[in-house]
């Protein structure tokens, strides 16, 4: 049989991140010790509090299909969330519960996007975004950005993609993967462009939210005019360790949180119920409770930028949330090290993989080819260990 498969697969690429995890993986099977710093994902345990809640839904037989668009004191618990932590006020109607803020998205792609439509993405941008929006037809226009800008787009950048096409902005902030966090004044000053131009929607991806260490989370969608164009993505995979549950959500304008919630319904129903009655918990505890995790993820970027820091070669800049590092490692480019040529970023990951066991990936899967992305979601033993590793090998 010839391989039938549809053109929309054949044109995917297969997640870096997830590629670069199943090759540790494989190397990890031929016995070699890998220290894996390539996965976006908390390396804490679920708090107990949330795992009491679950363990508790499942005692209550929270077992039946849940409403498509998520409890209705689920939905409660997420409008207070957007009101205290954000300043956002939203009716349960616009509020779509989804498995992953990963399905969140790929939903407002599907309904927001018709073949042709520009999407602007500020690069490096979050490895699955050009992905879903080209799956939906969508076309991906990229706005590089640079380190000496902390990889922050202007609003000259952003005047300058904008097209009669262009149909919505996407961006993460903390940024996944340079940690960037945009402040109120450089999102108003966005918003003043995208206010010049009708019918410019965006997508506000703030999953990364409470891991900031400056302490300024500014959701777009609370600056004046934005409201009304603002898709606000959430979840609770990395401030709660609960990439495995699978619960993200989305405030959004009615009109567009009932087509995500249509559109859910024909594709995969509601979310997993015991991870929605366990979010409830999470998202009603105060912040306090997972102050330790974000204490320690700020130590560790503190620890690995200045043990990076001290290798010749990598250009850094201080990433102010998330938990990730997004060096600059142009200046190996065109260089012979152990008689392998590194030609580009992709490259430098593989030589830093086999020959010092280390996995990252590739800045080339988020849009910027100069870069390299190292999560610190890893113990400090094991990241001391890495950046030992890596010096070793470039030396
Ligand atoms: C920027 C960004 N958005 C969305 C997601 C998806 O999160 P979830 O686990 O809720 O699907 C991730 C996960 O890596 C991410 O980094």
């Amino acid at each position: 049989m010839n391989n039938q498969l549809s053109d929309r697969i054949v044109n995917m690429s297969m997640s870096a991140t997830l590629a670069m995890a199943a090759k540790a993986r494989e190397l990890r099977g031929q016995g070699k010790d890998i220290i894996g710093l390539s996965l976006g994902e908390p390396d804490f345990n679920i708090p107990d509090f949330i795992k009491d809640a679950a363990i508790q839904a499942i005692n209550d037989n929270y077992s039946s299909y849940p409403p498509v668009d998520g409890y209705g004191d689920l939905k409660e618990a997420i409008i207070n969330k957007f009101k205290r932590d954000n300043g956002l006020t939203y009716q349960p109607s616009q509020i779509v519960v989804s498995t992953g803020a990963k399905q969140s998205l790929s939903n407002v792609a599907m309904v927001m996007i018709n073949p042709g439509d520009e999407v602007i993405l500020p690069a490096p941008y979050w490895v699955s975004y050009s992905d879903i929006v080209k799956l939906a037809g969508g076309v991906p226009v990229e706005v590089p950005t640079s380190i000496e800008n902390d990889f922050k787009m202007t609003p000259e950048q952003l005047e300058a993609a904008i097209t009669p096409k262009t149909k919505m902005l996407w961006y993460s902030s903390p940024c996944n993967p340079s940690g960037s966090v945009y402040s109120k004044s450089e999102l108003e000053a966005l918003a003043a462009v995208l206010k010049k131009h009708d019918n410019i929607y965006v997508v506000s991806d703030e999953i990364y939210e409470h891991i900031n260490f400056v302490g300024d989370h500014v959701s777009i969608a609370g600056i004046e005019g934005m409201y009304d164009r603002s898709i606000t993505v959430n979840g609770v995979s990395k401030a709660f360790a609960m990439t495995g549950w699978r619960i993200g959500f989305i405030g959004a304008p009615e009109w567009i949180a009932r087509a995500c919630n249509k559109m859910q319904g024909q594709v995969t129903s509601g979310a997993n119920a015991i991870g929605q009655r366990a979010t409830i918990a999470a998202l009603e505890a105060p912040k306090s409770k997972i102050q330790y995790m974000i204490d320690e993820f700020h130590k560790r970027r503190d620890m690995v930028l200045e043990l990076l820091g001290a290798i010749e070669g990598f250009k850094l800049n201080v990433p102010e949330g998330a938990f990730y590092i997004f060096p600059d490692v142009t200046s190996f480019f065109g260089k012979e090290l152990r008689g392998k040529t590194i030609n580009n970023a992709s490259d430098f990951s593989m030589y830093l993989l086999e020959e010092a066991n280390v996995a990252t990936v590739t800045g080339e899967a988020f849009g910027n080819p100069n870069c390299i992305r190292i999560s610190y979601a890893a113990s400090e033993d094991e990241l001391k260990e890495a950046v030992k590793r890596i010096k070793e090998v470039l030396n």
